[in-house]
């Protein structure tokens, strides 16, 4: 059966921006994160505290941080990798919450934070237990849930045990990551069915790169096994700096746009929606990239079809 509401989590100013071959002035992010606020997201991750070393586009967190106008209602968490990343993030400005992510393969732990599968888990253990006691909420991202751009094929099995980890040692949402988007439906249903004998489904949120053309699909494939979390990112913007070949997350105005036609509730405007995919498409210099964004800038009235 399919969920009457799903919600949204914004990704595109985090996992779309963190990929951008330029910088992106620090206005043009809180312009997006406002903007997206105002389409009625009620989640959007507004950056991450990680070496900046690592991934240069997010240096700038603290300062998006800062400057951010906040809706009330809304949530902003910012990804977190060890505890300086924590202590960034209790220093910056009105952080709620933060994410961890770990990875179902070793071979891309290794690569995206320079340790183990046991070892991220550990380090986490750590950071979620401090930041809880902060008083922070805590999000769980397992990435490579369905294939990794290293090793290939990742069973099920190994993404249970960590989501089931990440889930025990106190995160309220574990976002199940296809990093490289190669996964189709009945593999995705399957991932998800072994996820669940140890963290519940209305605890799930799927988190799927477009890669491949096959994100809708398996969204479609997995709300039909409860998941009624789905993460996007505004005009599909993003990818993964240590999974080459990695497009963006599934666009949210193509994901709003599918929920809508199945009378799904999200409590998010499609003109305003796209009015902030094209803001950011002005400051980056291109145009929309959904598909949805594509078709309905044809039509006039520009909010053709939002309802
Ligand atoms: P490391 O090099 O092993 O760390 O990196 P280290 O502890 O040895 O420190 C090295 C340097 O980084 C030091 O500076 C530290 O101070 C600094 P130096 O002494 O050389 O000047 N440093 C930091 N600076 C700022 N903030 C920090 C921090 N930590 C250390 N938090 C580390 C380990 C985890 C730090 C690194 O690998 C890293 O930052 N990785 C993050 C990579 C990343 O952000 N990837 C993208 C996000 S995950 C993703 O996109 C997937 C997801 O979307 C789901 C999906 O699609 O699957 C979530
Ligand atoms: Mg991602």
């Amino acid at each position: 059966m399919l969920p009457q509401s799903v919600k949204l989590v914004e990704v595109g100013p985090r996992d779309g921006l963190q990929n951008e071959p330029g910088a992106v002035p620090t206005a043009a992010k809180v312009t997006l994160i406002e903007a997206l606020a105002a389409a009625g997201l009620p989640v959007i991750e507004a950056g991450s505290f990680v070496s900046p070393k690592w991934v240069p586009q997010m240096a700038d967190t603290a300062d998006v941080l800062a400057a951010l106008r906040r809706r009330p209602g809304v949530s902003y968490p910012v990804l977190v990798p060890n505890t300086k990343g924590l202590e960034a993030a209790l220093a910056a400005t009105g952080v709620e919450e933060i994410a961890v992510f770990g990875a179902a393969s070793e071979s891309f732990s290794r690569r995206n934070t320079n340790c183990s599968i046991a070892e991220g888990l550990a380090r986490f253990a750590g950071v979620i237990a401090g930041a809880r006691d902060a008083g922070l909420r805590v999000r769980g991202y397992v990435s490579c849930v369905l294939g990794c751009p290293y090793e290939g094929a990742v069973e099920p099995s190994a993404v249970a045990r960590v989501a089931g980890e990440l889930f025990d040692m106190g995160c309220y949402e574990v976002s199940l990551g296809d990093t490289i988007g190669t996964g189709t439906p009945l593999a995705a249903q399957r991932m998800v069915d072994a996820v669940a004998g140890r963290v519940p489904r209305d605890r799930l949120a799927a988190h799927f790169h477009d890669t491949y053309g096959q994100a809708l699909a398996n969204l479609l494939a997995v709300m039909e096994r409860g998941i009624a979390t789905i993460d996007s990112s505004v005009s599909g913007l993003g990818g993964c700096p240590y999974a080459r070949g990695a497009s963006g997350n599934v666009a949210t105005e193509d994901v709003l746009y599918m929920l809508n036609g199945m009378g799904i509730e999200t409590g998010v405007d499609m003109a305003a929606l796209l009015r902030a995919g094209a803001g950011i498409g002005a400051a980056l210099g291109r145009p929309p990239a959904s598909r949805v964004g594509r078709a309905l800038a044809e039509r006039a009235p520009p909010d053709a079809g939002a309802a």
